[in-house]
């Protein structure tokens, strides 16, 4: 069983998480897997409560069930089962079954992060049905998909000012600027974007490079409004989407966030399989939670007004308002990306229980 426990888990790490930071580790206990989240792994503000980590591990929760019954086990999960303990994530309980190869089972390996732009194609009537349907039949939560052009122009003002922000606060600048990988060599060790996949154009690459001195950054931002600038080009990129979409969680607990993972996952490998390409844009959602849940220090008050602005026009648009979104992303037809993020060997610690 271990060593069969040890393939599932390396096939199921390739589930996303921000930044590629991979904030999970293992200890078995006879045939239960916990699962703990690594509280260090992601500090970033978008982070806050570890939510979007959270998110993270019910995208890895469902790959695990998806995989381990190609290898013969069912798996029961139990979320939190410590209240105390906020790290315990999960307990995933084994159990041998016939092993079964479920039509996902293949887009686990495939499903990536795609952040090309979309060519100028909708998602058809058919596959956004079967999108919404694969979220509504988990019980988990609700997948929402909006796709015309009015709505998109909004939405994609909305989503940059995550760039605008990025590039006028130093703390986020830096968080930013410290996780880029810039060689491939490098890819694998530790979390992070490989500077590939993030798709920059050959004149954004250039402004990458040099705004990352953040003294230069500051004296083009007051000459020329550069961070502007940045959110313009993306809020096109966003509008231009084939659509937008939103995982509507049931409510804003841990448990909650979680379970949006798992719907996420499911619906980025049904995505998968209909050739979509999905990338994530969850910039402002993730800074509203820190501001509803009071940690308004970190943001000027130009910048408490602006994401709270946008965040009130995504729910608007979306119709959500009130309801927690822990994901939101583009989806749409694109070229195949220019490249594709590694993962670190999952830690497992064999006969260890619960630590
Ligand atoms: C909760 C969550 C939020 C994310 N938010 C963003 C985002 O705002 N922008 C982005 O480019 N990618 C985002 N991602 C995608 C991750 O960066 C990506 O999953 C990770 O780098 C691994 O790459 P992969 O998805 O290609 O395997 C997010 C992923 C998760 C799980």
């Amino acid at each position: 069983m271990k060593e069969t426990v040890g393939k599932i888990l390396e096939e199921s790490v390739y589930a996303p998480s921000g930044e590629n930071c991979q904030p999970w580790k293992f200890a078995m206990d006879g045939s239960n897997i916990n699962i703990f989240n690594i509280p260090e792994a992601d500090v970033s503000l978008y982070n806050f409560e570890q939510k979007g980590s959270y998110v993270a591990h019910g995208a890895l929760i469902e790959n695990i069930v998806i995989v381990a019954l190609k290898y013969g086990y069912k798996v029961s999960v139990k979320l939190f089962p410590i209240k105390e303990e906020p790290n315990l994530v999960a307990t995933l309980t084994l159990d041998p079954t016939n092993p079964r190869e479920l039509p996902s089972y293949q887009y686990v390996a495939k499903r990536c992060t795609n952040r090309k732009e979309h060519a100028h194609r909708k998602l058809s009537a058919d596959q956004k049905k079967q999108l919404i349907e694969t979220a509504r039949e988990s019980g988990l939560g609700e997948l929402k998909i909006i796709d015309d052009e009015e709505s998109l122009n909004v939405l994609g003002k909305a989503l940059a000012v995550n760039e605008q922000v990025i590039f006028e606060n130093k703390r986020l600048h830096d968080f930013f600027y410290e996780h880029i990988i810039w060689n491939e060599e490098d890819q694998g060790k530790a979390g992070g974007f490989y500077i590939k996949t993030l798709e920059f154009l050959p004149h954004q690459l250039k402004g990458v490079k040099l705004f990352k001195n953040w003294l230069i950054l500051k004296i083009l931002n007051k000459i020329g409004k550069v961070s502007r600038m940045i959110a313009k080009e993306n809020s096109e990129k966003y509008a231009n989407s084939g659509a937008l979409a939103v995982v509507v969680a049931r409510g804003n607990s841990r448990e909650n966030f979680v379970n949006a993972g798992r719907v996420a996952e499911k619906v980025w490998l049904k995505a998968t399989e209909f050739g979509l390409s999905i990338h994530p844009c969850t910039g402002v959602i993730y800074f509203m939670e820190r501001i509803n849940g009071g940690d308004i220090d970190v943001f000027s008050e130009n910048h408490l007004e602006i994401i709270k602005s946008a965040y009130a026009d995504i729910a608007q648009t979306f119709g959500v308002e009130g309801k927690t979104i822990p994901m939101l992303f583009r989806i749409g037809y694109a070229d195949a990306p220019s490249a594709r993020s590694l993962r670190m060997k999952p830690n497992i610690l064999f006969d260890g229980g619960i630590k």
